[in-house]
């Protein structure tokens, strides 16, 4: 890495009388590493100081500067009663390589870029003192190797390994389920995009889904439930990464500015003579969003522990939440009630050591297994994917080999043969130390290590109907134990 710094430090009061000690300061700090720094140049004019800095390599210019500022305070505060009033870079040019070359242009905020094969030139000009001191630089820097990275990271196909499949089974059935539970009318879709009403009859078959998870997956492995809130701050997503890794696929939630009934007076009466919404002043009406709907459960269930110490007696934690439904803007995506921009999840969440969790990941997948395939009866197949929080959140992160996301998928006949696209019926993931030391979560000894799954009812509905069909008589026997008899829906005339 290459620097190249101009910035110009401003004092109290002219420098005129500072020259000598100026002088051996610069000679000075020449010195001091003479291969990876020197002072290029110095100029004063009046009550300014001009400095032109070389470095590299892992001397950085805009670090190295900050050090020498509080050197020259000190320095000429004692012997000139020279007060520095701050700095102002005033161009700065730094060249570093890339491990690739970029696949795309780069751009990114504050800078100009200029990128020749894999040597990247940064140009920041006319900044303020926090630029330096806020760390601005560093984050500007790892942001254009981010960008790289996710540009190779997007062009290649989704890691997907096949780990497990079960035999195939017979279809007893090859229609969509959406479209037939909608044509009896057990679904309804709406009444905003994306979302879906559940009569009794499909209402009772997602809840037979729920009840199987909780009394084959959950109980026999002690979890317990707990119930978060549907709001999630954006203060949490910054922490996880999801702000970064999709902000365009949050639902955001807006507050009123008041509860005040008189401030919204004009917005009742415009809306009682026009009956329409008034857009522009219920605009005005709300705030700007801090937080979103619920995306995954488990960031709010992290939240609940930051900063806490977990006694070692309690762990490894085993918790799941039913209750908090998820919403995604899934906007091109949407289909049936498999891909919606609301849905039913139960996410279980495990804090421990990483044998604990290692443990509990394998007898998870040994409940699951046991529940497609004496339950459930389907034919479906488990594949190490890329890991769900490399996809949700924006950033580089070191992989560990015992850490990633396993898939549960499941073939949905209606689409085709067993070369068309299964359905992810579920996750099981091992997430390492990520959140734990996001949120700063603790125990006496131990590393910590946390991870999640995340079982989708609409998904487990959609596979099991597509392979099984609609009428309970036909349904594995092992299944009819849960659900047998189907409750009646209104007839519409
Ligand atoms: N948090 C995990 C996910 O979003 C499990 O639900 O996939
Ligand atoms: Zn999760």
């Amino acid at each position: 890495m290459e620097f190249d710094l101009k910035c110009t430090l401003l004092f109290n009061k002219s420098l005129n009388d500072a020259r000598e000690p100026l002088t051996d300061f610069v000679q000075e700090a020449n010195k001091s590493n003479p291969e990876k720094f020197h002072i290029q140049s110095w100029l004063i004019e009046d009550n300014k100081l001009s400095l032109h800095l070389l470095s590299r390599d892992v001397i950085r210019a805009h670090v190295y500067l900050l050090q020498l500022k509080k050197k020259l305070d000190t320095l000429l505060g004692k012997k000139n009663h020279l007060g520095l009033r701050g700095i102002k870079l005033d161009d700065y040019h730094i060249l570093f390589d890339l491990d690739t070359i970029p696949l795309e242009e780069i751009k990114i905020p504050f800078a100009q870029i200029d990128i020749k094969k894999k040597t990247v030139s940064l140009r920041i000009q006319d900044k303020d003192e926090e630029f330096l001191t806020q760390n601005y630089i560093d984050r500007m820097i790892n942001l254009v190797r981010e960008k790289a990275h996710f540009q190779r990271y997007k062009g290649k196909k989704e890691d997907w390994k096949l780990l497990w499949e079960s035999s195939q089974k017979k279809p007893l059935w090859f229609k969509d389920p959406t479209e037939a539970l909608s044509h009896l009318g057990w679904i309804e879709q709406g009444p905003t995009k994306g979302k879906w009403f559940f009569r009794p009859p499909a209402a009772a078959i997602m809840c037979a889904m729920a009840q199987i998870a909780i009394e084959k997956v959950l109980q026999p492995l002690n979890f317990q439930e707990v119930i978060p809130s549907m709001h999630v701050p954006l203060t949490t997503w910054l922490k996880t990464g999801h702000l970064e890794g999709m902000p365009g696929e949050i639902y955001y939630i807006s507050e009123p500015v008041t509860r005040d009934v008189k401030k919204w007076e004009t917005f009742i009466d415009l809306l009682k003579i026009k009956k329409e919404i008034p857009i522009k002043e219920f605009s005005q009406m709300i705030s700007t969003p801090k937080a979103g709907i619920c995306y995954a459960q488990c960031p709010n269930i992290y939240w609940s522990f930051s900063g806490k110490t977990i006694a070692e007696s309690s762990l490894p934690l085993l918790l799941y939440d039913r209750s908090v439904p998820s919403a995604r803007y899934e906007s091109g995506g949407r289909h049936g009630i498999e891909r919606v921009d609301e849905f039913h999840r139960i996410e279980i969440v495990y804090i421990g050591t990483k044998n604990q969790l290692l443990d509990i990941k394998e007898k998870l997948i040994e409940k699951y297994r046991m529940v497609f395939n004496d339950i459930m009866d389907l034919e479906w197949r488990m594949a190490q994917v890329t890991p769900f929080y490399l996809q949700q959140a924006g950033q580089i992160i070191e992989e560990e080999p015992n850490a990633g996301t396993i898939d549960f998928e499941a073939w949905l006949p209606y689409r085709g043969d067993r070369d068309t696209p299964w359905l992810e019926l579920q996750n099981v993931s091992i997430v390492g130390e990520k959140y734990i030391r996001a949120f700063n979560i603790k125990t006496q000894k131990s590393i910590l290590w946390s991870g999640c799954s995340g079982i989708g009812l609409e998904r487990w509905t959609t596979a099991f109907l597509a392979q099984k069909g609609i009428d309970p008589k036909k349904w594995p026997p092992s299944f009819q134990k849960f659900l047998s008899d189907l409750p009646s829906s209104p007839e519409f005339l």
